[in-house]
């Protein structure tokens, strides 16, 4: 029998993407320890117009002393178009992180130009060329409207992540717990990264007490087919990591799944009545997901 189509080798998870300002080396610390799947150490809206050097430095020292564990290592640079860019790449590339997050992106080119810069860095310190990854933030309108080119611009590109808070401002909208206004454009940016084999990232939930109404979001994009979610504050990290990973029984219950495909295919049929409902190969796919990410988490 021909094998099965395998999901694409998952990439590294990343459920839990925790920022916290770069000038701040205690919270850099202290997130780490939390064991979210990546930190984002953050140059731009996080830290003071004032303290712009100050986190470049930080961050920099973090990089080359915090213990962070399988912990991803992510800096977030400032927009393209303030001319920092390059700098805060500059200042901070021998710490070798793992990657940068572009804020407001709202061309391909944007993302190529960053993309080949860190391209020279890399041969120029001898790290291995592609090594250092990219996530490009959709947080303006003319971002949505771009989303497709920017998620195919370049190799380099891992993630897309989504910043509802950005992009109500941009639009004009009034953000809900609902997130109603921002719905078009989460939708946009998880379609054009499953286009591109690319992880979907969400936003930040601004309120740091509500995590019922955070667990709620979490749940919600998670259906929408959403890897992970941004955090902003330790209480939160659990919270997303938990919603994120598939528990046992959905693990159980995919490979139960798995298995009466395998046999029904074996007896020459593709699709079958399964607990009282159809199934076919968008669902064992559905299901070789839920494994792929179970067994993400795991390392
Ligand atoms: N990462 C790591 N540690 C954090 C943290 C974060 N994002 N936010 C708070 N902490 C730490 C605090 O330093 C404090 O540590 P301590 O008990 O060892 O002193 C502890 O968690 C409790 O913090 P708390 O007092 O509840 O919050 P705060 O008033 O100090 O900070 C914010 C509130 C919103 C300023 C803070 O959560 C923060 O800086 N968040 C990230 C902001 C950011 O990066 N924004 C840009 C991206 S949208
Ligand atoms: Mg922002």
């Amino acid at each position: 029998m021909t094998p099965l189509p395998a999901v694409p080798a998952a990439r590294r998870p990343r459920r839990c993407v925790l920022f916290m300002p770069g000038d701040d080396a205690h919270k850099i610390a202290k997130g780490a320890a939390l064991g979210p799947d990546s930190v984002i150490m953050d140059i731009e809206d996080g830290t003071a117009l004032n303290r712009k050097q100050a986190a470049r430095d930080t961050i920099r020292s973090a990089l080359g002393s915090v213990a962070f564990g399988r912990t991803e290592k992510l800096v977030r640079v400032n927009a393209f178009d303030t001319g920092w860019t390059r700098e805060d790449i500059l200042s901070t590339v021998a710490g070798k992180p793992d990657g940068y997050v572009v804020p407001k992106v709202e061309s391909a080119e944007t993302v190529q130009a960053v993309s080949e810069w860190i391209g020279q860095l890399e041969a120029l310190h001898g790290f291995p060329a592609g090594g250092i990854r990219l996530i490009a933030m959709i947080e303006t309108a003319r971002g949505v409207l771009n989303v497709a080119p920017i998620a195919e611009a370049d190799p380099r590109v891992d993630a897309i992540l989504l910043g509802s808070e950005d992009l109500a401002g941009d639009l004009g909208a009034t953000r809900t717990r609902e997130g109603w206004e921002v719905f078009y454009a989460r939708s946009a940016v998880v379609t054009a990264a499953a286009a591109n084999g690319l992880q979907a990232l969400d936003g930040v939930y601004v309120d740091l007490q509500d995590t019922d109404g955070l667990r709620a979001e979490c749940g919600r994009v998670l259906g929408m087919g959403y890897g992970g979610k941004s955090a902003i504050h330790p209480r939160q990290v659990p919270v997303i990591m938990d919603a994120f990973t598939p528990t046992a029984e959905d693990v159980a219950r995919a490979q139960a799944l798995i298995a009466a495909f395998e046999a029904n295919q074996r007896a020459g049929a593709g699709a079958f009545a399964y607990e009282g409902k159809m199934v076919d190969m968008p669902m064992l796919r559905a299901a070789q997901k839920v494994i792929a990410r179970a067994g993400a988490g795991t390392g």
